[in-house]
């Protein structure tokens, strides 16, 4: 592994990417990094710290043919075009990616190294080389829950997510701002008028939101002041995409024996970058509380158990909170009514970090030794 090529390190995920791994000092163990471009080739490539060549055509095959791994940014439609046409021109490196076309296919491994190291070692050595970032939502319940799934006690998990308008792209998050501003200008003048009516408040907010004028054409729909309980298409049995993504890539990411139900309805919230999960574990016995918190703290690095008091909720269990950090807090820890094998648990982390960038660097330096 001595030349690797970047596809799509301009976009968000990218982006992060490269931040990260400049910070960590992870270009030091490339060899050769090479920079590719879909609409600039010839042009400057990125400052990472050493000189580099000029960007290279990313649908030029020869040129990839000769990278040893191909660490791919650019979303699912280049993933199929391009790793067909490299597996056709007979190249057998590396491909890691994010996008969700190969994950599912039997020669691709989901990898989240903190949970399934284990998996994403016995696929190198089986020669595997199609490496690929899970769904971001399943990568974060799997940080928080990986203690109570490697101890194999999740009898079923129901996953109800509040999920932040990155999940869905940049221009998403940019129109959720947008929408935030056009709602706060429509009662700007009543707003700062303390003893303006409320009730005339909320129904000129409203009128705003339903208005064509709103700006709604990266949702299709007010995200702003309002909630979209649809994430990705539909499977036709009446689940979204996104919920259907959750029990299969988590099985597939743990390589469970018999499948573990996982599912619950995915939403998208008005929070910029961290997506947030409420969940319902089923445990198979009854643990004390205190087993479990130890349980899910040990798993990884990253987790952290929040104690379930409103005040360490609300400094710590929140997409402000977590934003831009790695750390998986998991609180709201209780026992639910319904008996003591039933857990409550609240989740939040931030979907570039864990969810997108992190597993990918972490592959690629796995990979490169
Ligand atoms: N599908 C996710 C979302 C993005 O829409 O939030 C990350 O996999």
């Amino acid at each position: 592994m001595q030349k690797i090529g970047f596809i799509g390190w301009r976009g968000m995920v990218g982006s992060v990417l490269l931040e990260r791994m400049c910070t960590e000092g992870d270009f030091a163990h490339i060899a050769e990094p090479v920079f590719f471009s879909t609409s600039n080739a010839g042009g400057k490539a990125p400052d990472i710290g050493r000189d580099l060549p000029a960007l290279r055509d990313a649908y030029d095959i020869t040129a990839l043919a000769q990278l040893d791994g191909i660490v791919s940014c650019q979303g699912g439609e280049y993933t199929r075009v391009v790793c067909s046409r490299l597996r056709e021109a007979g190249w057998n490196g590396y491909w890691i990616d994010a996008a969700s076309s190969l994950r599912m296919q039997d020669d691709a491994v989901i990898v989240l190294d903190p949970v399934n190291r284990e998996v994403i070692d016995r696929a190198i050595d089986a020669g595997q080389k199609r490496f690929i970032g899970g769904n971001c939502t399943v990568s974060l319940m799997l940080m928080a829950l990986g203690g109570l799934f490697k101890a194999e006690l999740v009898e079923w998990v129901s996953a109800m997510t509040y999920q932040a308008a990155s999940g869905a792209g940049a221009r998403n998050m940019r129109e959720l701002i947008a929408q935030m501003g056009t709602i706060r200008d429509g009662v700007a003048t009543k707003l700062a008028n303390p003893a303006s009516a409320i009730l005339e408040i909320d129904r000129k907010v409203v009128t705003d939101m339903r208005s064509t004028e709103f700006p709604t054409e990266a949702f299709g729909a007010p995200l702003a002041g309002s909630l979209l309980p649809w994430i990705d298409t539909r499977m036709g049995n009446g689940q979204s995409r996104e919920e259907w993504k959750a029990q299969v890539e988590a099985n597939k990411i743990l390589q469970t024996a018999s499948p573990v139900p996982v599912d619950g309805t995915c939403v998208r919230i008005g929070a910029m970058r961290c997506h947030s999960q409420a969940f319902t574990v089923k445990l198979n016995k009854d643990l004390p509380l205190a087993e479990i918190e130890r349980i899910l703290s040990s798993a990884n690095d990253w987790v952290c158990v929040v104690p379930n008091d409103p005040e360490a909720t609300l400094a710590a269990l929140t997409p402000t909170a977590v934003t831009g950090k790695l750390t998986i807090p998991v609180g709201r820890l209780r026992k639910l009514h319904m008996g003591p094998e039933y857990l409550n648990a609240f989740t939040v982390g931030d979907q570039l970090l864990w969810g997108a960038a992190e597993p990918l660097r972490r592959i690629l330096l796995i990979l490169l030794g």
